[in-house]
Order: structure tokens, then C-alpha cells, then sequence
């Protein structure tokens, strides 16, 4: 396929913006390959920083959370035209901690997406099942109805512009991570669920990343796979070596 492999490292809430700018200085010391798209999304108060230092670079910033809205009495939030105006590319959106421990709902993950694409940026919209929905047998249908429900409403060229990561919740941060062919099968699915809502051509471009207990020695085996276009990384993108070393596949 001609579809770009895309890393991101989401560095959570780790990094004070002293450390995340000594990373992005150290980073850009490395030739950093051009086949891989690199992201790195930094909490909000590094973003500006980090932003400066990656202007003239091929790797792009992301932010983990926006507010749906473009301004108003939202005390805490921040507008997808204030992340934009500091240079950020990608937009994390409904990531299983923000629907664990933010009550976000595939209702307002659908507000964000719609917002972050009219503003000009791309969301990566995060799916995934937990591990009761797993062994319940609903992996598809939890991947599905997300899937739906956070595309909704979306022209088949706004689809386009979506980074999709299935992140199964049981992998996360737990060092259990899916099996290839797991990950490759629900990622297969949820590009079939794409190609019914826009359309087979749609469906062979759009990017969807791997997510859970990603690392520099497993990732080749999940770049292997037909239907896996990258990785959303945590702990594993929070030092500059590992980091990079989840482009050597
Ligand atoms: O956004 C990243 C994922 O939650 C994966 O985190 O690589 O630490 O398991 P992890």
C-alpha cells in the first residue's frame, strides 16, 4: 500500500517544558528518516516551546485533548484555533483515558473531530475495547460503534484526513500487548467499517495505528502487517534513543 507510516509519541502528562524542549533539541540531532512520519505530542504547556524548535524539521506536534468549542466560558479548555495558531498538526481525541477517567463519550469525541477539521488540523481519534469487552466477545462491535459514532456526519474527504488508533484498553501502559495478527485482524475491521461510511477508496488511504505496549522491539512486527499503518506510543516514546529506534523497522 502507499500509505505513510506514522509514529506518534504521546508523552502523557510526563515532561516539564524544559524537559520536553532538551528532548525535541536532542532529537533533531539525529537524521530522522523521511519514510516515517514522526509526531510527538507534548502536554499544553510545552506545546508552544516545542513548537518553535520543530518549525524548520519533518517531524510534526501534536496536542493530547482540545475543547470542541472555538472560544467562550470554558474555564481550563483550550480552542482548536489557539492550538493551531502555535503550529500544531494532530490532535489526540478520545483516547481511553479521556473516555476512562474524562467521561468522554463518542458524542463529544465526534464534536472534537469536527472542530479540530474545520480548524485546519487532523485528529488521531483513538478506539478500543477493554478487557471485559474483549472477553465478551464485543472487540468489533465496541470498535464499530465507536468508529461510527466519532465519524459521524463527516464528508468522505473529511474521513480521509483521520489518523485512526485502535488501542486495545488491556494493552495500554501494561506491557501486554495485542498479537500482531489481533491487531492487524480488528485494525482490518475497522478499515471495513471505514469503506462503509466513505467508500473503498477512502478505506486504502486512511492511516490506522497500533497502540498498547508498542516498543522499539516489537514494532517491526506490527509494521509487517497489511492493515497496520504505525503506532501511538507511550512509555516507549518518552526517551529520544527509544523513540527513534520505533522508526528502525
Ligand atoms: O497513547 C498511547 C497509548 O496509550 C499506549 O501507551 O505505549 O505506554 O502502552 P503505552
Amino acid at each position: 500500500n502507499t500509505r505513510k507510516p506514522i509514529i506518534a509519541g504521546n508523552w502523557k502528562m510526563h515532561k516539564t517544558v524544559f524537559e520536553a524542549t532538551d528532548f525535541v533539541k536532542e532529537l533533531l540531532t539525529f537524521d530522522v528518516t523521511k519514510d516515517v512520519e514522526l509526531v510527538v505530542c507534548p502536554t499544553f504547556t510545552s506545546l508552544e516551546s516545542v513548537s518553535a524548535l520543530l518549525k524548520d524539521s519533518s517531524v510534526n506536534l501534536g496536542a493530547q485533548n482540545v475543547h470542541f468549542e472555538s472560544q467562550g466560558a470554558f474555564t481550563g479548555e483550550i480552542s482548536p484555533g489557539m492550538l493551531k495558531t502555535i503550529g500544531v498538526d494532530y490532535c489526540i481525541i478520545g483516547h481511553s483515558e479521556r473516555r476512562q477517567y474524562f467521561q468522554e463519550t463518542d458524542e463529544l469525541v465526534n464534536k472534537k473531530v469536527k472542530s479540530v477539521l474545520e480548524t485546519g488540523m487532523y485528529p488521531i481519534m483513538c478506539v478500543g475495547e477493554t478487557l471485559t469487552e474483549r472477553e465478551n466477545g464485543d472487540t468489533e462491535k465496541v470498535c464499530k460503534t465507536q468508529t461510527v459514532e466519532g465519524l459521524k456526519g463527516l464528508t468522505a474527504e473529511e474521513i480521509q484526513k483521520v489518523v485512526i488508533a485502535y488501542e486495545p484498553v488491556w494493552a495500554i501502559g501494561t506491557g501486554k500487548s495485542a498479537t500482531k495478527e489481533d491487531a492487524n485482524e480488528t485494525i482490518g475491521y475497522i478499515r471495513s467499517v471505514v469503506e462503509q461510511l466513505a467508500g473503498a477508496e477512502v478505506a486504502s488511504v486512511i492511516r490506522i495505528q497500533y497502540g498498547g505496549s508498542v516498543k522499539p522491539e516489537n514494532i517491526a512486527e506490527y509494521m509487517s502487517m497489511e492493515h497496520i499503518d504505525g503506532a501511538l506510543v507511550g512509555g516507549a516514546s518518552l526517551t529520544v534513543k527509544s523513540f527513534l529506534d520505533l522508526t528502525k523497522f
